[in-house]
């Protein structure tokens, strides 16, 4: 899958550019200049969200009123046009081939991504929400049917939570909490089997990624924590769902909120049979964070057929000389089209300048001659 073009129009620090992409694409300039912003805008074609804000007036630029991007998006099946138009104050509007998507999750999975950032490591250092988003959006971007699953769950949690707020002030009674059980329950469980399925695909693949990156020496582990025990038969798992709720019903009651379900899940990551949250090294969870990222790309290609694209924003400044080489050969063994973001070019890493390469310079790329490194 290829992201072939890109517009953007009063995003971020960019006030109007357009660029056609390759297979690898190298943006190279100083700090604050707009290298990320790019790869944010890339990203937020792909999932209708930023990284880095929720947002979507901060990415409009500075003075302006409105923003807009726009990207070209090609798979083995079909070639498709993505817009997203930005309004201060107002819900983004989306756009499908020229015509306007009431559902953002329509566009969910049209451009498959794998973003990899210094602050991706969130995933092994950060709180479960972290874990639970990585899995989340992964799998959103395969099967849309999750994401609607996940929707419909969050939504019953929604409503059983208000439910639960308006009986402790005896604005309602205990008998509104049914309606909301039955769909929090169903939802929770297909979600819940999704994880750990996903999570058991992924599991292999990480081991063998992990030994790859280190040569043999760690070993990474992953396992699904889930907050409700979930199986394969419906009837067991309701009643298990059920039971929790049940028994967990007058302290949520007092709390305002529901203490039980996929929404508490967990994913465990080890790293030689210890916590990596706890355990690793700072170099030890970037290394197993980009395990997962090379996990990720796998999993995706094997589950829907397509190579997502890659964002790599900053990595030769966090890895070590070692991990950037290994995380290259593994890429060109496959290759996804690549978008990659540095301060500088190391000219060990790229030989000689990539055909698709742009120096950015105060909200503004321009081609850098292939000549130039
Ligand atoms: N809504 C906005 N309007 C105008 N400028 C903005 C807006 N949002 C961010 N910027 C500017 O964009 C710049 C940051 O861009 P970006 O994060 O892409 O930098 P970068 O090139 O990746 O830098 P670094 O190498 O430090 O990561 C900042 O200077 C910031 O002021
Ligand atoms: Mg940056």
């Amino acid at each position: 899958m290829q992201l072939t073009e890109l517009v953007l129009v009063n995003y971020r620090n960019y006030a109007e550019q357009s660029l056609e992409f390759g297979a690898f694409n190298l943006f190279v300039g100083a700090n604050a200049q707009g290298k990320t912003n790019l790869l944010e805008a890339i990203l937020f074609l792909a999932t209708t969200r930023s990284h880095r804000t929720s947002t979507d007036d901060e990415l409009i630029r500075q003075g302006e009123q409105t923003g807009y991007l726009s990207g070209s998006v090609e798979d083995s099946i079909a070639r498709r046009r993505i817009e997203v138009g930005n309004t201060r104050g107002r819900r983004k509007q989306v756009k499908l081939d020229g015509k306007i998507q009431n559902r953002l999750s329509n566009l969910i999975g049209l451009l498959k991504v794998v973003f990899f950032a210094p602050e991706s490591t969130a995933i092994v250092k950060g709180g479960p929400d972290d874990r639970r988003r990585f899995l989340d959006s992964l799998i959103s971007q395969v099967h849309g049917e999750y994401l609607r699953g996940l929707q419909r769950y969050r939504r019953a949690l929604q409503q059983r939570n208000e439910s639960l707020k308006q009986i402790r002030d005896r604005r309602a009674s205990r008998d509104t909490l049914q309606a909301w059980e039955e769909p929090l329950i169903a939802s929770g469980i297909d979600v819940a089997r999704r994880r750990r399925a996903v999570c058991e695909e992924l599991r292999p693949v990480l081991l063998q990624q992990q030994q790859y990156l280190t040569e043999g020496c760690e070993e990474a582990g992953l396992r699904y924590a889930p907050n409700v025990l979930i199986n394969e038969d419906d009837e067991e798992s309701r009643e298990e769902f059920e039971r929790r709720l049940t028994a967990s019903v007058e302290s949520d009651i007092a709390r305002g909120t529901t203490s039980v379900g996929p929404h508490r899940d967990d994913v465990e990551l080890m790293v030689d049979g210890l916590d990596a949250r706890r355990f690793a090294s700072q170099g030890q969870q970037r290394t197993l964070t980009l395990a997962l990222k090379l996990a990720e790309i796998d999993w995706m290609h094997r589950a829907s057929g397509e190579l997502p694209i890659v964002l790599l924003d900053d990595v030769t400044s966090e890895l070590d000389e070692l991990r950037t080489r290994l995380l290259f050969e593994a890429l060109h063994a496959l290759p996804p089209q690549v978008f990659l973001t540095t301060t500088r070019i190391d000219p060990t890493l790229f030989g000689e300048m990539p055909a698709h390469a742009w120096e950015v310079r105060a909200g503004t790329a321009n081609p850098v001659e292939a000549d130039a490194a």
